[in-house]
């Protein structure tokens, strides 16, 4: 049997003839960059997760980018994040000239250890960079109270977690600034990059709309210095359409990672599941569980010549990339996790007899 990693030619199907249609009316209407389609898919998503405002973007990286330039955040400045950082989230600050500090993480939730972060404030600290990494969001409320404590700004990475909640708030708003990518994998995904910041706070909004089309706030007026970082009409006809089936895509997603929980656990198999928070709704963008005596990479070969297709998110911390050049705060915890972490087939169409055949795998390999 093979299980892919991923499969996204069921949701794809589930919009074709209708994206179809809407990209016929799209092109008769002769107009082509930040059209109606780009403001209606940033009032669906606003309303969506219950921001009072959204920019479309080109993608997840460049909304990080406008997001830290929005907040006036550059050379000389430190921004807090945490070991297992996706590469964008830290080349986002590196790219405005500002330094990243890594907080370590949690060996059971794989997010931050928030209890660590004022043990890195400066006085060139000037934000916090929280990655809602796999789904599942960071301790927020700890997060915003230390940034209150020390006026620092937030800035929530939510390109993994789409509808995840903390306390019954969606990821994005609890910061001043929330970033997503619409990469095609992701839990909404476009047919191509895409992405979009959200906030509450009208100023934010304002420059990020400025921003993303090249510093523009008047017709022939460039009130900043800006860039062409603006969401696709295309992409946003895809967004429009695919948002609608992303609640049930979710609770879809939810489900299966339960399943595989009650699998795992029945199998007694020495693997762990991330553990999650109980105050957090994950969404299982991915199932990241831990090869606790088995070598991950070795795991990853045997599962593969089984026909299960498996990822790692991610093999090598950034600060350990060879591009990487700035401070590298030790981070223990992130530096042995990430040799043990490997993601399971997840994906909103993933079949019961799949997630069985993963399983079985498992225990005929570590049995
Ligand atoms: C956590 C995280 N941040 C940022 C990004 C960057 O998004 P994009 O690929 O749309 O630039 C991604 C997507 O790959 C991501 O997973």
């Amino acid at each position: 049997m093979e299980v892919k990693f991923t499969d996204l030619t069921g949701p794809t199907r589930q919009i074709a003839k209708k994206y179809l249609k809407a990209v016929e009316k799209f092109l008769g209407k002769g107009n082509f960059i930040l059209t109606d389609e780009v403001r209606n898919f940033e009032k669906d998503w606003a309303r969506t997760v219950g921001a009072d405002f959204c920019v479309g973007t080109s993608n997840g990286a460049d909304a990080l980018y406008l997001a830290l330039k929005a907040l006036e955040i550059g050379e000389g400045d430190e921004v807090i994040t945490q070991g297992n950082a996706y590469n964008a989230s830290v080349t986002a600050i590196l790219r405005v000239g500002a330094m990243p500090r890594f907080i370590d993480i949690d060996p059971d939730t794989f997010c931050m250890d928030a209890g660590k972060i004022e043990s890195l404030i400066t006085n060139k600290t000037k934000a916090i960079m929280p990655v809602h990494l796999y789904g599942q969001m960071n301790d927020m409320k700890a997060i915003a109270a230390i940034a209150k404590k020390y006026n620092l700004a937030v800035i929530e990475d939510c390109a993994q977690a789409h509808l995840a909640k903390f306390n019954s708030r969606y990821a994005g708003v609890w910061g001043d600034i929330g970033t997503f990518s619409f990469y095609p994998t992701k839990n909404l995904g476009a047919f191509g990059d895409a992405g979009a910041i959200v906030t509450g706070r009208k100023d934010l909004y304002e420059k990020v709309l400025a921003l993303r089309n090249l510093g523009q706030t008047a017709k022939n007026e460039h009130r900043y210095l800006g860039f062409n970082m603006r969401l696709d009409p295309i992409q946003a006809i895809a967004l429009i359409l695919k948002l609608k089936f992303l609640p049930a895509a979710t609770q879809k997603r939810i489900k299966a990672a339960r399943y595989y929980d009650q699998l795992l656990e029945k199998a007694g198999v020495s693997i762990k599941p991330q553990v999650g928070d109980s105050r957090a709704t994950h969404v299982y963008h991915l199932y990241v569980v831990q090869s606790l005596s088995y070598d991950r990479d070795k795991l990853r070969e045997e599962l593969s010549k089984r026909g299960v297709q498996t990822a790692i998110h991610y093999p090598i911390p950034v600060y350990r990339q060879p591009f990487y050049k700035g401070p590298k705060d030790p981070c223990p915890t992130t530096d042995k996790i990430l040799t043990r972490i490997l993601s399971l087939p997840m994906f909103d169409n993933i079949k019961r007899q799949e997630q069985n055949y993963v399983v079985q795998c498992l225990k005929e390999i570590l049995r």
